[in-house]
């Protein structure tokens, strides 16, 4: 199991236990990370022994059984229940993944330990402060740029081989596993991108129908926006859609290098 780097505002605590009702044939322990900005009180880790005989597979079903029948206030943020929305990511069992996807039974840990994205500011319990994330998306401009007028009456078309290079780009959704799993994005978040953000950014560049591939270059040479990243691979080992972000930014170096070269 991963070591577990804790949320930025962790002075962690032992918090309260709540046992299994009584009759409960089938218990699983689940050490979850509770912080609220306005009791004054430090994070705490909270006990909650769950009858897995009336909850559903995944981790998700678990949170959502304890909000629902043991403590109300326990707050995370979930929607679509099938690993789309990215909303549910939180570090499970020592690993960032999907709360939804994650299977209760492929967790090693006795006491399964549920905290929010490392290294991220936590708003509350579970749910992690994404403002600076979606920021940085932002700043790549997340959308076909062109100069040339539209086909008249048509959408701009792409190859079937063009539409096959967005393949391993198109289906990231979001979730921040990969740039909170990341070491220099632990230490550099404020100018480096990280990996979520520059698997994006190649996901543009690489579009056939964007015309600012040049200004897109331009904007990432920097010595921190992209050139952070030290190929440690965590971003790859954790992506629960099972993507390479390292990949897409060695493809953004290798561009780089070659147009130098041109
Ligand atoms: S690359 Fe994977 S881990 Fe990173 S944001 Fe996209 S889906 Fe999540
Ligand atoms: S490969 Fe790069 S982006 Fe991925 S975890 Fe390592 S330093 Fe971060
Ligand atoms: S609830 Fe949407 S990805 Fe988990």
């Amino acid at each position: 199991m991963a070591e577990i780097r804790l949320p930025k505002n962790s002075r962690v605590q032992k918090g309260k236990h709540f046992p299994a009702p009584a009759g409960a044939t089938k218990v699983r322990t689940f050490k979850v990370y509770r912080w609220n900005p306005d009791d004054g009180q430090n994070p705490r880790v909270d006990t909650f022994d769950v009858d897995l005989a009336t909850c559903g597979p995944m981790v998700l079903d678990a949170l959502i059984k304890i909000k629902n029948e043991i403590d109300p206030t326990l707050t995370f943020r979930r929607s679509c229940r099938e690993g789309i929305c990215g909303s549910c990511a939180m570090n499970i069992d020592g690993t960032n993944t999907l709360a939804c996807t994650k299977a209760i039974g492929d967790c090693d840990a006795k006491d399964v330990p549920v905290y929010p994205l490392p290294q991220m500011e936590v708003i509350k319990d579970l749910v992690p402060d994404l403002t600076h994330f979606y920021a940085q998306y932002a700043s790549i401009k997340p959308w076909i740029r062109t100069q040339s007028a539209p086909p008249p009456d048509a959408e701009r078309l792409q190859s079937k081989e063009d539409r096959a290079k967005l393949d391993g780009l198109y289906e990231c959704i979001l979730c921040a596993c990969c740039s909170s799993s990341c070491p220099s994005y632990w230490w550099n978040g404020d100018r480096y991108l990280g990996p979520a953000i520059l698997l994006q950014a190649y996901r543009w560049i690489v579009d056939s129908r964007d015309e600012d591939t040049g200004a897109r270059l331009d904007d990432l040479e920097d010595p921190f926006r992209l050139y952070r990243c030290h190929t440690i691979l965590n971003c790859a080992r954790t992506c629960p859609k099972g993507l390479n972000p390292a990949k897409a930014i060695a493809e953004i170096k290798k561009l780089m290098v070659l147009r130098q070269g041109a």
